[in-house]
This record gives structure tokens, C-alpha cells and sequence, in this order.
């Protein structure tokens, strides 16, 4: 495969072709989906990665964070991510709760996203080191996480920028889950300077998300990115409006109903 982007259809990106893109320098975007629309819009775009990421619980499930969601409660929205695209590798997120408590309950939660979902690959918060040794022992590509780790919130008293005073053991974080056999990191929340360091030590793809532009990927979240989003973080950039689209095609809809106007004579069988 040349390029990340394009290329060819009749197959689904390879853990191999992220380290090819690593080394010819090639700059690649990620992107959470939670269902079958987005996935196939997103898959259409030529994203490469697809997420299922544990941010479906404040951006679909209704939660006010990530860690109340459930592994049977991501595992249904993992599955329409892989049957809606045909080109994207699509990764699970492994939820609070369901990977700490040792790599067997890693690889248990895993074999589950596997064999219901058709996974191609599971992302976990922290050096979890043990864990992603087994995980890929047993045939599993893992994405580590690293920086602010979004589920650890309380434990960080809030989404603050990591490694500020503390850069020395992010990195050590990052070349130890390289070393663990992860094949890409995701780093969040850090500052610029620092992943540019981590990126330029590591062998494996970084990929930022409010970690500045020397990531060797980018990842957002799609709600943010699309400007769907009430609040969104400083991190994120939406380049649409989606959010006042939507809610302006709702008040047409609502009107024309009232008006009498929908259906019109197109949409009526006689
Ligand atoms: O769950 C998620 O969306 C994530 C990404 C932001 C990396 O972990």
C-alpha cells in the first residue's frame, strides 16, 4: 500500500501498513465511530482507523464521562463499526473495568470484542505492561494510551494536561509499551515539545490528540470533529457545524409537519 488514503479497496488496513506509513513519514487521521452511518462515511473518506472508543459514552450512551460503559454495551456498536466498513482497521476500546485486574480478564475482555465483534485490534489506558505482552502473545494488536488517560479522571482530578512536570515518565510509559509489543500509542493532553519527543524515540506510530502536530497521527473525537458537540474541548477542531444543521433540519422538519407542507406530492402514493 503507497498511501494510507486510497489504495486499495479490497482489503482492510494492516497493523503493517501503520509502521510502512511510520517510515516514509506519512501523516495519517483517526477517528471514533459508534455506529454503522458514521463508519461508513468515515470508511468512504479513507480513514484508516476506526475506534470504537469508551468517549461513546458521553457522545452516544449519555453518560457524563467514559466510566460507567460496559464491554456488552460497546461490543453491539463495535460490530456495526466492522460490518458498515470494508477498508478501515477498527480497533476496540477496552472499557474501565474490564482489562486492570490482570492480563487473563485483558484477554478475556479482548477475545470477546474479537469473536462478537470482529475486532482487529484493542486500545488500553496506561502502561499496562504485562497486559500487553500477553494480549499480543495470543495474537491480539494492542494500541497503548498514554498521557491523560480519560478514565483514570478522578485519579488526575480532572482532564488536565499530563507531563508538564512529570515528562520523564511518559516517555518511559511509551517506550515501555513499544517494548511490550504494542504497534501505536496514543498520546493525549500532553505538551507539544514532549510528544515530539516521544514520537522522534519511538520505532511505532504516536498518534496525539491535543498533543501537538509532530504526532505521527492525529485522532478526535467524531462528534467534536463534525461540531456536534455542546462544550467541546480545547483540543478539538469542528470543521463543521453539524450541531446547527441538525437542529435547523429538525425545525423544518417540525414546521413543514405542522404547515401541512410534509409529505408533499413526491413523497405520497396514490
Ligand atoms: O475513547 C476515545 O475516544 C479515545 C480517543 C480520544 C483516543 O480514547
Amino acid at each position: 500500500m503507497e498511501s494510507l488514503y486510497g489504495g486499495a479497496l479490497h482489503r482492510r488496513v494492516t497493523i503493517a501498513d501503520l509502521a510502512a506509513a511510520k517510515s516514509r513519514g506519512e501523516k495519517w487521521a483517526m477517528l471514533t465511530s459508534y455506529e454503522q452511518m458514521t463508519a461508513e462515511i468515515f470508511d468512504e473518506a479513507g480513514i484508516p482507523v476506526l475506534l470504537v472508543g469508551d468517549s461513546a459514552g458521553n457522545n452516544f450512551l449519555g453518560e457524563s464521562n467514559t466510566i460507567p460503559v460496559t464491554v456488552d454495551e460497546l461490543i453491539p456498536l463495535t460490530r456495526a463499526v466492522v460490518r458498515a466498513s470494508k477498508r478501515a482497521l477498527v480497533l476496540a476500546d477496552l472499557p474501565f473495568g474490564s482489562y486492570e485486574s490482570s492480563p487473563e480478564q485483558a484477554l478475556a475482555t479482548s477475545t470477546r470484542f474479537f469473536k462478537e465483534a470482529g475486532a482487529m485490534g484493542v486500545k488500553i489506558e496506561g502502561p499496562q505492561i504485562a497486559t500487553v505482552e500477553k494480549l499480543v502473545a495470543s495474537g491480539i494488536p494492542v494500541m497503548g494510551h498514554v498521557g491523560l488517560t480519560p478514565q483514570a479522571v478522578h485519579l488526575l482530578s480532572g482532564y488536565r494536561v499530563q507531563g508538564r512536570t512529570d515528562g520523564e515518565a511518559i516517555v518511559q510509559a511509551a517506550l515501555a509499551l513499544e517494548k511490550a509489543g504494542a504497534f501505536a500509542i496514543v498520546l493525549e493532553l500532553v505538551p507539544a515539545e514532549l510528544a515530539a519527543k516521544i514520537t522522534a524515540a519511538l520505532k511505532i506510530p504516536t498518534i496525539g490528540i491535543g498533543a501537538g502536530v509532530d504526532c505521527d497521527a492525529q485522532v478526535l473525537v467524531w462528534t467534536d470533529m463534525m461540531g456536534i458537540t455542546k462544550n467541546p474541548p480545547k483540543l478539538a477542531k469542528a470543521y463543521r457545524n453539524m450541531r446547527s444543521e441538525m437542529l435547523a433540519a429538525a425545525s423544518e422538519f417540525a414546521a413543514d409537519v405542522k404547515a401541512g407542507q410534509f409529505p408533499a406530492a413526491e413523497h405520497t402514493f396514490n
